[in-house]
């Protein structure tokens, strides 16, 4: 079978991946920017079979990928910022579980818990800011984007007027159509903000999560060096944000599709399931970068040749009809919940869920308790251009009455 080729102008990735999966099967062969050769696993049993490995049969180090090595990755390689930074996205086994356990340590439930109050604050005050925007509200720009904005960037200490430029520096990390040079200023100029930034909070440290970081220590002594500091922040800080943006944005079309799936805004049990479907079915991530196979190996009966590629594609095992039914692309908050790989599934399983689900719960309850009448104003919504992230550009919508 030839390389199907991604992405594919004209159609949303979603779209691209749920037929290279109905069409291709589980594993299929892809071809992606800079003439990379990859695959794609697409179904619920494949995405999981690659996933749950604990990183003995597939590495997410691209140094065991002779086709991205240092030197040789094709130049136009949209995405070399993420797959070559040295972070815990790029690590295996001891390596990956000593960061994530010194991350825990400042990283705890109960920072997270705590954030609660904040958040619902932030919340309202955008909410009390859309009110005097007239008409039709660009919801993404006044909304779903600010938030998860506001949220990372507080829990980290980085002061109110540097942020923007996080978002700037995130969208042409992420979007392919920047190009190589841009992409490589951005990582470079958010590397060196970061830099700059850690310092900064080692000479005045505060109640934040970079300073809990910096000070974070094993009972052995461990600590996390300047190094590993840098490309933690860069990668939680577009980890943090973007993915949120883009599932609050999701959920609010989805729901203002079926209204009678929005709970009553106390109903918080209620709320936590459509914030579950919405990762299921309406998920921001659709695709994780990469797992290399450290040998031939066979995945749901496809040989899969050491070295190359394989993107994960989250969605098409979430709306996997041999898992889900035919109406698997429907969105449907009154389904028993099930495992659904909307944050990975496996040793990277995001670091990030327990925030993002508090952060959703808040934001989803609130909105649509504020705007019960909520509806969205325009008929075609254009998705942002990434292989890995989606979500639209901009939502108008009527805050109501319906
Ligand atoms: C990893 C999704 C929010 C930080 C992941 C992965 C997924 C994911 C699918 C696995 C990547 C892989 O297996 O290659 C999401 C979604 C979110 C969200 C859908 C919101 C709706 C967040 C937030 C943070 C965060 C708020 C930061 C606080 C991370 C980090 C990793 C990660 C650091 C890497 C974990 C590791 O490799 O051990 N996320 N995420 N994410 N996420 Fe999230």
């Amino acid at each position: 079978m030839e390389p199907l080729q991604i992405p594919v102008p004209g159609e949303r990735t979603s779209q691209t991946i749920r037929r290279f999966r109905d069409e291709g099967g589980p594993v299929v062969p892809i071809e992606l920017p800079g003439k990379v050769n990859a695959w794609m696993v697409t179904s619920y049993e494949s995405v999981n079979e690659v996933l749950i490995n604990d990183g003995t049969l597939f590495s997410k180090n691209h140094l065991n990928c002779p086709a991205l090595h240092d030197g040789t990755i094709p130049p136009d390689w949209p995405l070399r910022q993420l797959v070559q930074g040295d972070h815990l996205l790029t690590k295996d086994g001891d390596d990956h579980r000593r960061l994530r356990g010194l991350i825990n340590r400042a990283f705890t439930p109960a920072r997270v818990a705590s954030m609660g109050p904040r958040i619902q604050q932030i919340t309202d005050g955008l909410l009390d800011g859309l009110a005097g925007e007239g008409e039709v509200v660009d919801l993404v720009r006044h909304f779903s984007e600010p938030l998860p904005i506001a949220v990372i960037c507080e829990l980290f200490g980085v002061p109110e007027e540097e942020r923007y430029q996080l978002r700037e520096w995130t969208n042409v990390l992420l979007f392919h159509t920047a190009s190589p040079e841009e992409a490589a200023g951005a990582a470079q100029a958010m590397l060196g903000y970061l830099a700059a930034f850690i310092e900064r909070k080692r000479a005045e440290p505060g109640d934040d999560l970079t300073s809990g970081l910096i000070q974070a220590q094993e009972d052995d002594g461990d600590r996390l060096s300047d190094n590993e500091m840098l490309w933690i922040l860069w990668l939680v800080l577009i980890a943090g944000h973007e993915t949120t943006v883009h599932l609050i944005a999701n959920s609010v079309i989805a729901l203002c599709a079926h209204p009678s799936q929005v709970p009553a805004t106390d109903d918080q049990d209620s709320w936590a399931k459509v914030v579950e479907e919405a990762l299921r079915s309406r998920n921001s991530v659709l695709n994780v970068m990469f797992r290399y196979p450290l040998q031939d190996v066979q995945v749901a009966g496809t040989k899969i040749p050491a070295g190359e590629p394989i993107v994960v594609a989250l969605d098409g095992a979430d709306t996997d009809p041999v898992r889900y039914g035919p109406d698997a692309t429907l969105f449907d908050a009154s389904r028993e919940p099930d495992v659904h790989v909307g944050f990975g599934r496996g040793p990277h399983f995001c670091l990030g869920a327990p925030l993002a689900r508090l952060e959703m719960r808040i934001a989803l309850s609130s909105l649509f308790g504020r705007y019960p009448g909520l509806r969205v104003a325009v008929d075609e919504i254009s998705y942002t251009p990434s292989l890995i992230t989606e979500g639209p550009v901009a939502l108008p919508v009527v805050l109501g009455p319906r």
